[in-house]
């Protein structure tokens, strides 16, 4: 067999590398995501009322698997209700909805900034009804929090950058190193939100230990059955998935897609060890950990707060990164909470904080755990789904 003509699957089965350059050519393979799936990144086009302007830059933000588990009620004139979407959790991968919540404070965020954008102060009431349980199960439909509109609102400097942030989910340039001067004007230059802590590294001495992590980390969620379902049931792929769902993992390379057309990308259980879809996610996770050129994280407490404001300053850490041209990706795994990645969530607290995995919420918790470097090339935007689907009306 001539190899230059055939594209190898790991799993044994070839696909010739001419058809797959014929799609490419015809129009038919592409890597960009349908421009509808992405129009969010267009901010309000549009749009006149203050709270729905608002709420449309606030659903670009960060947010575990892209899940966008935001519920916006604005039935109350000059309110804001924000509640969480009970079908958009984690239950293998986040079993305590830690990481959702998380996704819920870079919304309040980016809402509260897009307020003051617009000239409105925000009066954030956070848990009205009371915190949401320890539980998942347990969760009900009772408010993250409420947002009263006052006159007001000082626009901020980093609102420039909320459409240009995205999440480079690929590998870094490892002929750029990230200066210590970066490092601090990345930790230092997204503001305080006591009790958090923000620190990280690009310590030449500390960062093996730190890639290892993740990589070790990286496998055990992608070796775990169940933990491996969650992502392969959010995974869409191919311009018509991603179009349809627009949310998840969205995978659209042209190498995925005739995997995926050809019926080689099974989706009804984890993929066989050497098999195509298998080498690939095990390839972008270990290449993720390997060109990590630096560490960020925040930590902290752990209520029910601490957890949505970590994600405020979490975004405002992205935005800060977008405004420095360096990327900033997370490595959520080794903080996940299922049982079998519990070796690694003790070794992250170690390494980070030089001590044990924390017993309970007052404990110092690593909330976020991100790896540092610059993007080899344009960071694309990641699909969000229509604005009507966010807003209760
Ligand atoms: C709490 C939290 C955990 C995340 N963990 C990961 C992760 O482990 N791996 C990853 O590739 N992205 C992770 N992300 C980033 C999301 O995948 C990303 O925000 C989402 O896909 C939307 O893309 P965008 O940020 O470019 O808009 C995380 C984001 C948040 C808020």
């Amino acid at each position: 067999m001539n190899r230059r003509n055939f594209i190898r699957l790991a799993g044994g089965g070839t696909i010739a590398a001419a058809s797959a350059s014929t799609l490419v050519a015809c129009g038919v393979v592409g890597s960009h995501y349908p421009a509808e799936a992405v129009e969010a990144w267009n901010g309000p086009v549009g749009e006149t009322d203050v709270r729905r302007r608002a709420v449309a830059y606030a659903i670009t933000a960060p947010n575990p698997h892209n899940l966008q588990p935001w519920l916006v009620d604005l039935r109350e004139s000059d309110v804001i209700t924000l509640r969480t979407d009970p079908e958009r959790v984690l239950p293998h991968t986040d079993p305590l909805g830690r990481q959702i919540l998380i996704g819920h404070g870079a919304f309040l965020e980016l809402l509260v900034m897009a307020l003051a954008q617009q000239g409105v102060a925000s009066e954030v009431s956070m848990w009205p009804q009371g915190e949401l349980p320890t539980a998942l199960q347990e969760w009900d439909d009772r408010a993250v929090a409420r947002i009263t509109l006052k006159p007001g609102g000082q626009p901020d400097p980093s609102f420039a950058q909320v459409l240009r942030r995205h999440t480079p989910k690929s590998d870094f340039d490892t002929t750029r190193a990230v200066t210590p001067e970066v490092l601090t004007q990345l930790v230092s230059g997204a503001g305080a939100h006591a009790p958090l802590s923000t620190g990280g590294t690009v310590n030449a001495d500390q960062l093996p230990a730190l890639r290892t992590l993740c990589w070790e980390s990286a496998k055990v969620e992608l070796l775990t059955p169940r933990t491996m379902m969650e992502s392969i049931h959010l995974t869409r792929v191919g311009p018509g998935e991603i179009l349809q769902h627009r949310d998840g993992i969205s995978l659209n390379s042209p190498f995925v897609r005739a995997v995926s057309a050809l019926g080689m990308f099974d989706r009804s259980a984890p993929p066989a060890e050497g098999s195509a879809a298998y080498k690939s996610a095990m390839g972008r996770f270990e290449g993720h950990s390997r060109t990590a050129m630096g560490f960020v994280w925040i930590t902290g407490p752990n209520t029910r707060s601490d957890q949505v404001r970590t994600g405020r300053l979490y975004v405002r850490q992205q935005l800060q990164a977008t405004a420095l041209g360096v990327g900033l990706h997370p490595m959520s795994q080794a903080v996940q909470e299922f049982a079998e990645m519990a070796p690694h969530f003790e070794r992250v607290h170690q390494l980070v904080l030089g001590r044990p995995a924390p017993r309970s919420a007052s404990d110092p918790t690593v909330q976020m755990f991100c790896r540092i470097g610059y993007p080899q090339g344009e960071v694309p935007a990641t699909p969000r789904r229509p604005l009507a689907r966010f807003v209760m009306a």
